[in-house]
């Protein structure tokens, strides 16, 4: 007799499910036994994420969505209902940032959108998924914020801000919502291998410019998406019922 997975029978939305660390967390649930609704602004990306996950027997579906429109997180929302009946776990991945460079040097008009994509999206998310919580007698919020939040790297200054706002929005709503069983973790990666890389950076991915950011990082890597999806499946597993508000490097030691 096989074990069902650790999520058998969850429903989850991964939001950015179509790339880096939200392709991975999907992969992770869907391992684990969850159904999954892949939501990316980029259709090719979702689309391959989801039909990878029924080629290997999972339930999966995309849905084009901005998680900084409200009109797009309802329909994403009500495309779950339609499709699976419930919400468990909603995943706040999405994210984007300006290039590495000098905080005067990105427009008011990339502040607005960064902070809409980043930050916004959680507040829709809530809005969205937070009735629905409440009807099925709880649930759950994992938000991907970043060491950046926790030991900002000079560069990123609103994008950094962006995620410290993740942070305290994650502990905000964990103690507003654990009346209603609703659970909010964070998870802060490191910087990771994945297409944001370089952004981060401000620089091409070269061994000498890798070498200055794994200096800073005492396990002596950089982060993979597999870390960070399997510290997602943990807040998502009903075994960390009693855990809500935490934000959980996954770091290799970055913010010792
Ligand atoms: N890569 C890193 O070094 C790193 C480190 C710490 C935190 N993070 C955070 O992790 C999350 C995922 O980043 P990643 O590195 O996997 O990047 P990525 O670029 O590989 O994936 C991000 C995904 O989000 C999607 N997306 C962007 N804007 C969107 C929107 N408005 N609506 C819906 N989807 C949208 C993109 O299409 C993409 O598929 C982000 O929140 C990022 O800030 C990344």
């Amino acid at each position: 007799m096989t074990t069902p997975g650790r999520l058998h029978n969850l429903v989850a939305i991964v939001t950015g499910g179509g790339s880096g660390f939200g392709e991975s967390i999907c992969a992770a649930f869907a391992r684990e036994g969850a159904r999954i609704v892949v939501a990316d602004l980029n259709a090719a990306n979702g689309e391959r994420v989801a039909r990878a996950l029924q080629a290997e027997g999972g339930e999966a579906e995309f849905c084009r969505t901005d998680v900084g429109k409200s009109v797009e997180m309802g329909a994403l929302v009500s495309a779950a209902l339609a499709r699976f009946g419930r919400i468990d776990i909603m995943v706040n991945n999405a994210g984007m940032s300006h290039p590495n460079r000098p905080m005067l040097e990105v427009t008011e008009e990339f502040f607005d959108r960064l902070y809409e994509v980043n930050v916004k999206s959680l507040y829709l998310a809530a809005v969205h998924c937070v009735p629905v919580f409440r009807r099925q007698g709880g649930g759950g919020f994992i938000n991907i914020g970043s060491t950046a939040a926790v030991r900002p790297r000079p560069g990123l200054a609103w994008y950094n801000g962006t995620k410290g706002a993740v942070i305290l929005l994650t502990k905000s709503m964990a103690v507003e919502l654990a009346p209603d069983k609703i659970r909010v973790n964070a998870i802060n990666p490191a910087i990771a291998e994945t297409p944001l890389l370089t952004t981060f950076m401000g620089a091409p991915d070269t061994p000498e410019n890798r070498a200055r950011f794994l200096a800073s990082i005492p396990l002596g890597r950089l982060c993979r998406p597999a870390d960070v999806a399997n510290a997602a499946v943990f807040f998502a597993d009903p075994a960390s019922e009693f855990i809500t508000g935490t934000c959980l490097e996954v770091d290799g030691g970055r913010c010792i």
